[in-house]
């Protein structure tokens, strides 16, 4: 991808002494008294960050924190726990900047982190008056923030018109790269497990994995409609019927390739949805009229289990079962530790996908995580994201 890279510019001494803005996704949940639970994104963000301190940049940093309502602050929306994080993992103080759209004071060797950049009006519709300001406030836009690459923002995509020079930075370009390694020349046989609660929401990515990958392993609710569409009986569980004919066209075009949609032999089902619902596994062929299926079954997680262990490269978007429930967590361990003892390429994404990841420890076994949940999903559909888009003009031209 032919993209400037923050790296070569600071390698060819070219941010010394310069105003550098960097665009990095801090977006990180938060429990009810505002501590951070979990901080990937942050330790995500800091090579880029000290690259840009050690090449001797003026250093800005920004991000968005949650969907606030533009122009107006709430203590919650604060950057403020962020900032903390931040100084802690630098070793040095990073100073939260309010109402920072106009000037900022920062000096050579210095950072400082500016406060939520959806706090300022017009950030949302990429107004370019303030797209323009944010580009003054700068020598070199840094795009850092993979978790945002597919939205077309103030701070995203306009101060990437605007500013004197727009690059990638190094995680921005890592998570590109090694979707790219995933997808565009993958070691086969290529296996993607898509799980989620719905087949509309990932239907594209369906369809555009069904022309790539030689498995393509569903789960939870998306994978029930596929029962379905294989003439199983599913009881009171989650599917959407009206698609059906969807299913079964990607299930054929995976046919029609020599390549399969394993559809589950036995499944574990409830009679509700509760953490303590008494858990028992079935033929999927023998789902009564009112059976939860909540997890897949040992004889199909021992089946996907092998042919991810075979497998050349893997991608994983989706628990595919209720792992948060003891119960109904199995399928998904099965599944996580395939991935981890294979010696397949692998890359993960997704907030779920990440929590199931933390969940069974597996981190160092995974070949990349993506910090991406949206945009993770929209590069597996093949969608060339506003973040390279803009970074891919401005290179050549
Ligand atoms: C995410 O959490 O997926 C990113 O930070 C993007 O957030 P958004 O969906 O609010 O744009």
């Amino acid at each position: 991808m032919n993209v400037l890279r923050f790296s070569d510019l600071c390698a060819q001494g070219k941010a010394a002494g310069q105003r550098v803005f960097i665009r990095a996704d801090l977006n990180v949940p938060q429990d009810d008294a505002g501590r951070i639970t979990e901080d990937t994104r942050i330790r995500a963000s800091l090579p880029c960050i000290e690259m840009a301190l050690k090449a001797g940049a003026a250093v800005m940093v920004t991000s968005h924190l949650g969907r606030p309502t533009e122009g107006q602050y709430q203590p919650a929306d604060s950057l403020a726990p962020v900032a903390a994080r931040l100084s802690e993992l630098l070793g040095r103080p990073v100073p939260l900047l309010q109402n920072w759209v106009d000037g900022v004071q920062v000096a050579p060797g210095g950072v400082v982190l500016l406060e939520n950049c959806r706090l300022n009006k017009g950030e949302k519709k990429n107004d370019p008056v303030l797209a323009q300001k944010l580009a003054a406030l700068c020598d070199i836009f840094v795009h850092d923030a993979f978790g945002t690459a597919h939205r077309a923002e103030a701070s995203t995509y306009g101060i990437a018109q605007y500013a004197k020079l727009a690059c990638a930075g190094p995680l921005l370009a890592a998570e590109i790269d090694a979707i790219g390694k995933a997808l565009a020349n993958p070691r086969r046989p290529l296996a993607a497990i898509v799980a989620g609660s719905k087949v509309s929401t990932k239907l594209t990515i369906l369809k555009a994995l069904a022309d790539k990958v030689d498995q393509l392993i569903v789960g939870g609710g998306i994978a029930n409609t596929f029962m379905l569409a294989a003439g199983l009986p599913i009881g009171k569980s989650l599917a959407e019927p009206d698609l059906l004919d969807q299913a079964r066209a990607v299930i054929e075009a995976m046919r029609a390739r020599g390549a399969a949609v394993p559809i589950p032999t036995d499944v574990v089902v409830a009679k509700t949805f509760a953490a303590d619902a008494p858990a028992t596994v079935k033929r999927a062929a023998d789902v009564a009229a009112d059976d939860l299926i909540l997890d897949i079954g040992p004889e199909t997680a021992a089946l996907l289990a092998a042919q991810l262990k075979a497998a050349g490269t893997i991608v994983w978007n989706g628990p595919v079962g209720v792992f948060e429930f003891e119960a109904f967590s199995h399928g998904t361990e099965t599944i996580a530790r395939a991935i981890a003892a294979s010696d397949a390429f692998s890359i993960a994404g997704g907030g779920d996908t990440l929590a199931a990841i933390a969940k069974y420890g597996i981190e160092r076994d995974v070949g990349y995580i993506s910090t991406g949940g949206g945009a993770f999903l929209e590069v597996l559909e093949g969608k060339t994201l506003p973040a390279f888009e803009i970074l891919q003009k401005r290179a050549a031209g």
